[in-house]
């Protein structure tokens, strides 16, 4: 049982979040609308190999848990071979993929044979004009078949990740919490963040008013034991068989117990979803850095993790974009 990195806050660091692409075929209005900015080339992204070599190295520091993010990362080619390569790497016991579904149909099975543990889908509305309004894409019977392929190919639990917009997809709540509770979907709530000048503007929802609502609508108790590695806490049906989880960035944050960091795709360490600190790994990588220097550049990266987000404090201070580090 390897030991933790551990941050200056007492914070065991066991969560690698990699986003392997800042790509997308959707412009979701609250991450990376249309006409935000111009792609990265893949030159900029890591390669697979260099992608594996750091993902060895955080595992030998104690990395147990690994999720692949974007932008969308099933845009980005051969998605499989990575994760089979991850699965081959000692320590790893969880890999998940966070990922929007339009391209998971066809992929879901393959990806479940690759070793993929689970997988978060967004789905932010169940009606076609609002979802295509949210995304600038009519695509959403792709995404609903996505899910469905996922739990065929056992991708579970499945979980749906719904971002709260305000005066958009508030009074679609119910409707989506039946839908999961239907089809064996861990659904989760989400207060929008402020990143890249994007969704601020339009004034943020918090969820404690609705959570105490869908509490008492569906007749919810707190869950205790865990489910996932992530932010959100969880409620559940008194019978256990349906779960919904809350993830509140804004209204009560999560920063106490965080457990993760975040490598770009064009390599940069990100130490915080809130704040700018970073370190560049791909350049030590480039320059034919050792595992040792590696290990060495990572270990002083953990050192500059901040104790907490400022969305609230400051909230125009984040201008890179959700895209970029990969929610
Ligand atoms: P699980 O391991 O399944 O629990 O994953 P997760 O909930 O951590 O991952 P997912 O990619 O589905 O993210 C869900 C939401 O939580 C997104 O809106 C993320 O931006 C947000 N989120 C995830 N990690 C953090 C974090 O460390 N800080 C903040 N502020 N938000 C986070
Ligand atoms: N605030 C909260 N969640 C966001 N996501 C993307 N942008 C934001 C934001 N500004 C979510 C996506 C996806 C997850 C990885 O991050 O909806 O489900
Ligand atoms: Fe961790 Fe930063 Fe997210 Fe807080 S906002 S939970 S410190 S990554």
């Amino acid at each position: 049982n390897r030991p933790a990195l551990r941050d200056r806050f007492g914070r065991d660091i066991r969560y690698l979040r990699i986003s392997v692409t800042d790509k997308c075929d959707l412009r979701c209005n609250y991450c990376m609308p249309k006409g935000f900015r111009d792609f990265t080339e893949p030159a900029e992204w890591l390669t697979y190999p260099e992608i594996l070599r750091l993902t060895r190295v955080f595992a030998a520091l104690g990395t147990r848990r690994v999720r692949i993010t974007g932008g969308e990362p099933l845009t980005r080619k051969g998605l499989p071979q990575l994760i089979a390569g991850i699965r081959d790497i000692d320590g790893v016991e969880d890999i998940s993929l966070s990922t929007n579904g339009t391209l998971l149909a066809p992929v879901a099975a393959e990806l479940k044979a690759a070793g993929l543990h689970r997988l978060n889908v967004s789905l932010d509305s169940l009606d076609r004009a609002c979802w295509a309004g949210i995304t600038g894409a009519d695509k959403l019977p792709h995404v609903l078949s996505g899910l469905a392929a996922a739990r065929e190919a056992g991708l579970g639990p499945v979980k749906v990740n719904m971002v709260l917009l305000k005066d958009v997809n508030e009074h679609e709540i119910p409707a989506v919490v039946r839908y999961c509770f239907e089809h064996g979907y861990i659904l989760r709530l989400i207060e929008e963040m402020p990143m890249g000048q994007t969704g601020a503007a339009r004034g943020m929802a918090t969820l404690e008013t609705i959570r105490q609502q869908l509490v008492s609508e569906f007749g919810l108790v707190p869950v205790t034991r865990e489910l996932g590695g992530g932010p959100a806490r969880y409620w559940e049906t008194p019978d256990g068989s349906n779960s919904l989880g809350f993830i509140t960035p804004m209204s009560q944050h999560f920063c106490a117990s965080c457990n993760r960091v975040r490598l770009a795709s064009d390599g940069r360490l990100y130490l915080c979803l809130g704040q700018e600190h970073s370190a560049d790994l791909r350049a030590p990588l480039r320059d034919g850095c050792s595992d040792a220097e590696l290990t060495a550049i990572i270990r002083q990266a953990i050192e500059l993790k901040p104790e907490k987000h400022e969305f609230r404090e400051q909230p125009h201070q984040i201008i890179r974009f959700m895209s970029h580090t990969g929610g």
